[in-house]
Formats: C-alpha cells, structure tokens, sequence
C-alpha cells in the first residue's frame, strides 16, 4: 500500500501510510491503544474506504473500491477484534458457511464440511463441533473465528489481538497454532496484537504505529529496543532510561 489515509471526523486514524509485506511473511503491527492498528485492517479487508489511497493491492490486484464480500474473494480473511460468531448455528455450521461462502472457490457441501473438520481441528477445537456457539468460553470464540478465517483458504490473514485476555496455557496453544497455521498453510499473516510475547515468538517483522503514523520497523528483538518504541508505549522518561 502507498499513502493510505483514514480520517475519523477530521483526526487521522491511519496517516499516510506506506507498506509491503512480503509472500509468506508474519508482520506483526503493534502500537499504543488509538494507534490506528485496527484501522489498518479494515481498510485492508474494505470494511471501510479510505479517506485517499495512491494504491492498495494483493499480488497486483487493486483492493481499493472493492466490497468486504469480493475482497474475501479475492483471499483475504479477517479475525476481527470483536468476533461476532453465528449466535444460532452450532460451532462446525460456522466453520462450515465460511468454507462455503467465503472462500476463493466454489464448494459442495461434502467438501466444505470436509475442509470445516479439518479447520477445527487445526486450532483444537474438534471436540466441540456440535456445541452451540454460546458455550464457548472468549478464548475459543476466538480460535473458531480462526478456524472460520482458515476455512476461506486465504491468502492473507488479518488477525486483530487474537491473543489478548488469554491465560499463560491459551496463550501457548495459540502460539503453536499459529506456528502451524504458518508451517502448513501458504498464508501470509498480518496480525496486531499487545502480547509481546507472542509477538518476539512468531514474527518475522514488527511494524511499530502511532497515531497512525510508522513509528519504527524491523526485526522483532531490534524494534523492541528501539528507545521511540519504549516512548510511544511507557512514555519518554522510561525511554531515556531504555536509551541511556
Ligand atoms: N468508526 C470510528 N469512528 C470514529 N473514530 C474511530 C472509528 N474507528 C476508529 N476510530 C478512531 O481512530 C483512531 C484509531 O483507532 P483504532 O481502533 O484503529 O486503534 P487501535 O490501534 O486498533 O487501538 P486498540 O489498540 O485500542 O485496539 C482512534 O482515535 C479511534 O478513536
Ligand atoms: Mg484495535
């Protein structure tokens, strides 16, 4: 993406922002709360339009102008920061109407309910295909909205803070889920997430916003040291200490 703006009643969400992501590639956006992370992903998922935009495209497909509906089309997935599940089907008819409708090609049923199965299993939740939705706890709503999102076969997933609330344990299975995802799928993850944990564990490179601006990039270990990084999140006194 080249000069993508976002304004929300005359204040800059995301501020004329350049960007690449590689084939394959984990980037991580990180940044204080407002930063403009979640912007970011929907622009990208066109759940909104920007304000302008010189361009913003997938392997050479212009994004820019399209619905949310061509745009997952086109293998982009989305997990939401709020996830908003199918309250009345049960957890596999969730995985199953995504795999149906939602992905890059037409499926019978019998192959879509084949690749649901094989989505929930992919982030452990198998044993709870017949729930309905309500009796999952927020950490495997989560993980079925993954599942929902792998169920597309995308391309490029967006994942906005799967990870927070998480306990140590669910924080670890998700880690090794995403690991997998990585592994066995050939998605390219755009993920913002606040556990910096899980962020030096999984990504290739950190993007660090604030106040919808770049604030610094690199690899994981190198932006995290970054003295503008520890300002923009513990403020410039810790950051002079970090520095000095
Ligand atoms: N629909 C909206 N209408 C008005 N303002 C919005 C809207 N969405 C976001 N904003 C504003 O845009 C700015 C960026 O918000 P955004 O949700 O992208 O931040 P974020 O980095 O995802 O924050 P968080 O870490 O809290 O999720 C904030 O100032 C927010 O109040
Ligand atoms: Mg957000």
């Amino acid at each position: 993406m080249r000069g993508l703006v976002k304004r929300f009643g005359g204040l800059p969400a995301v501020d004329h922002l350049d960007l690449d992501v590689e084939a394959g590639e984990i980037l991580a956006v990180i940044g204080p709360n407002g930063a403009g992370k979640s912007t970011l992903l929907h622009l990208l998922a066109g759940l909104i339009a920007p304000g302008s935009v010189e361009r913003m495209a997938l392997d050479g497909a212009e994004l820019t102008g399209r619905s949310p509906h061509r745009i997952r089309r086109m293998g982009v997935a989305t997990v939401r920061q709020d996830p908003q599940p199918f309250g009345s089907l049960d957890v596999v008819d969730n995985v199953l109407i995504a795999a149906m409708f939602a992905g890059t090609t037409r499926r019978t049923e019998r192959d879509a309910r084949r690749l649901a199965g094989e989505q929930l299993e992919r982030v452990d939740l198998p044993s709870t295909a017949g729930w309905p939705v309500d009796r999952l706890t927020l950490h495997e709503r989560r993980r079925l909205e993954l599942a929902r999102a792998l169920a597309s076969r995308p391309r490029l997933l967006l994942l906005d803070e799967v990870m927070a609330g998480s306990s140590t344990v669910e924080l670890d299975t998700l880690v090794t889920t995403v690991q997998r995802i990585r592994d066995e799928l050939d998605v390219t993850v755009i993920w913002v997430e606040h556990v910096m944990r899980a962020v030096t564990q999984l990504a290739d490179r950190v993007l660090v916003m604030d106040a919808g601006r770049q604030l610094a990039q690199g690899r994981p270990g190198l932006v995290m040291r970054d003295a503008s990084v520890v300002a923009a999140y513990l403020g410039p006194g810790t950051a002079r200490r970090a520095a000095g």
